[in-house]
Order: C-alpha cells, then sequence, then structure tokens
C-alpha cells in the first residue's frame, strides 16, 4: 500500500470526528512515530510504499483514534516546553497552560541563577514536565519531583533520562503528614511548585470524554466539597519547607481562583497573586513566604 492511500483512509475515517487539518496532524505524527517518515518526507514524496507487516501499527491507531484515544497515548509521547515526553495511561498529558506556569517560574528565578544552587521541588510530578523543563532550563537547580503513583514516577524517570537531566524522584503522598514530613525531613527549598489534582466531580460534565475516558483520574478529580484539600496540605508543607525569600507557584483551577488566594493568605504568605493563562483565565497562583 502507498502511503497516499494510507492517508486517504484516514481522512476518510476521522474527518467527520476531528476535521481535516487534525486528522492531517495525527497522520503526520504517526508516520513519524511508526515509519520514521517525517512531514518534509512526505511533503516531498507520498509515493512510499508500505508493506503489509508495517501497516499493522497504524491501522491499530486509527482504531484508537476512532474510539477517540489521545494521539498522545496512541504514539507514547508527546512535546512539552519544547521537550520531548514519553506518556501513559498513568501520567496526565502536559497541558499547554502549564508551560505558562513553566515560564512563570524560570521568570520568577531568574535573578538568582547566578547566586547558588536553587533548590526547587515539583508536587504531584505525573510525566516530570514541570521538573524536568525546570531542571533543563535552570541549569544551577537541584530539582525534587513527588508523586504518589509508582508507575508516574517510572514515567517520569525514564523522562530524565531522555533529556538527560539530573532529577530526584520521591514516592509519596503530601497529603500525609507525617509521611511528608519523614521524606522531606531536613530538606528546604526555594521555590515548591504544583499542579496537582484540582476538578471538581461537578465539573465533570465540562471535560471532554476522550480526557474522561483515558486520562487518570487520581491525576485529574477532587471531591466537590473539600475541593482545595491538595492546595491546603501543599500550603501548609511551603509554609514549613520554604527557605527564606522561598516560593510557591501553584496552578490553579479557573474557578476557585479567589478561594485558592485566600487559602494561601491565611497560611501568612505575602504577595499572593493570581495570574491568567493565555485564554484570560485565573490558572496560576504565585506567593512569596
Ligand atoms: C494534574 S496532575 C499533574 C501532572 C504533571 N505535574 C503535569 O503538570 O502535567 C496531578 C498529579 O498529582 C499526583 N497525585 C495525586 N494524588 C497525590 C498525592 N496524594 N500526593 C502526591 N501526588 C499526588 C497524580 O498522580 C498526578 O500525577
Amino acid at each position: 500500500m502507498l502511503i497516499k492511500d494510507l492517508e486517504n483512509i484516514f481522512h476518510e475515517t476521522l474527518d467527520a470526528i476531528y476535521g481535516k487539518q487534525e486528522v492531517s496532524s495525527f497522520f503526520f505524527l504517526c508516520t513519524e512515530a511508526f515509519f520514521n517518515i517525517t512531514r518534509l518526507d512526505l511533503a516531498l514524496n507520498r509515493i512510499i510504499s508500505i508493506t503489509k507487516a508495517e501497516q499493522q501499527p497504524i491501522f491499530n491507531a486509527l482504531e484508537a483514534l476512532k474510539n477517540q484515544k489521545p494521539i498522545q497515548y496512541i504514539i507514547g509521547e508527546t512535546e512539552f516546553y519544547g521537550l520531548p515526553f514519553k506518556v501513559n495511561e498513568n501520567t496526565l498529558i502536559p497541558r499547554p497552560e502549564t508551560e505558562e506556569l513553566v515560564q512563570l517560574i524560570i521568570d520568577s528565578n531568574l535573578e538568582r541563577n547566578e547566586e547558588s544552587q536553587l533548590s526547587i521541588l515539583d508536587i504531584g510530578t505525573g510525566s516530570g514536565c514541570i521538573a524536568i523543563s525546570l531542571a533543563e532550563n535552570i541549569k544551577n537547580a537541584q530539582v525534587y519531583a513527588m508523586d504518589v503513583s509508582a508507575k508516574a514516577i517510572e514515567k517520569a524517570k525514564e523522562n530524565a533520562v531522555l533529556n538527560k537531566v539530573k532529577v530526584a524522584f520521591i514516592e509519596g503522598s503530601i497529603l500525609e503528614e507525617t509521611q511528608r514530613n519523614l521524606l522531606f525531613k531536613d530538606l528546604k527549598f526555594d521555590a515548591i511548585v504544583s499542579n496537582p489534582p484540582y476538578v471538581r466531580n461537578l465539573e465533570k460534565a465540562e471535560i471532554q470524554n476522550n480526557v474522561l475516558n483515558n486520562e487518570p483520574h487520581l491525576a485529574l478529580f477532587v471531591e466537590d466539597d473539600n475541593p482545595l484539600l491538595f492546595y491546603k496540605a501543599i500550603t501548609e508543607f511551603a509554609s514549613k519547607n520554604l527557605k527564606p525569600k522561598g516560593q510557591l507557584f501553584f496552578e490553579i483551577n479557573e474557578y476557585l481562583g479567589e478561594e485558592t488566594k485566600a487559602l494561601v493568605d491565611s497560611f501568612g504568605f505575602k504577595n499572593v497573586e493570581l495570574i491568567k493563562d493565555m485564554f484570560g483565565k485565573d490558572r496560576m497562583l504565585k506567593a512569596d513566604i
């Protein structure tokens, strides 16, 4: 079969679900992942022959896309902050809004980069996207990353190797006070960052089915009656484990900006600031100890 015929099958099967442009982009990602044929190769020549044995993975991908499985899980990788990340069903697919959080941290720390080694902790690291991007872009930083999911930590470790950065990974729950005190005994940080689970069950109706059916609920959801439990535990922990002049950074639920700010204020943090994302929604919070 020729690659141009495969491309036609992709469009015939998927355009009605995703639209032509997105299907073209899926097709290029698949040919690159399965055949090592780039978008540029395809632009130059679509008369490439694919043997029957080689076709199986791309037909499996087509079937998965028909069932609305995210392309990132199908090809097993994505890009975040210009870096490659392996992902699977145990790790949330990193979002563009989170790239903005990384940018905010890099910008906030720039002045101090030359002075001394910064110590940074990422809580709920998932694929490791925040921790690894910071380790890559803040050269003198010692980065720690924790997650309750052993399987997520496994992927994050793979991603640190892939991106050739050093991150210390710690498995544990930030909600367990005794455990977190033990795990981080004697460790103090210049910056603590987290994009914790923050979607309330009542917001499930707004979540697309491809997210609901594929991404880990452990990474996404909190109970309606206690939506800020992660923010409370992390802020309490940060109030004790940040160095003087240390900073706290959160990605937040757009509907709970004022409540999250009030919570962080109540722990005595200064300059507590809500920051909007590219869509104009309250998405980040920054505070000084
Ligand atoms: C919204 S995801 C963020 C993942 C990644 N940092 C990102 O920005 O794409 C939240 C992460 O918190 C982790 N998590 C859930 N409960 C936790 C707990 N009790 N302690 C530590 N991490 C937890 C989940 O496994 C998940 O990886």
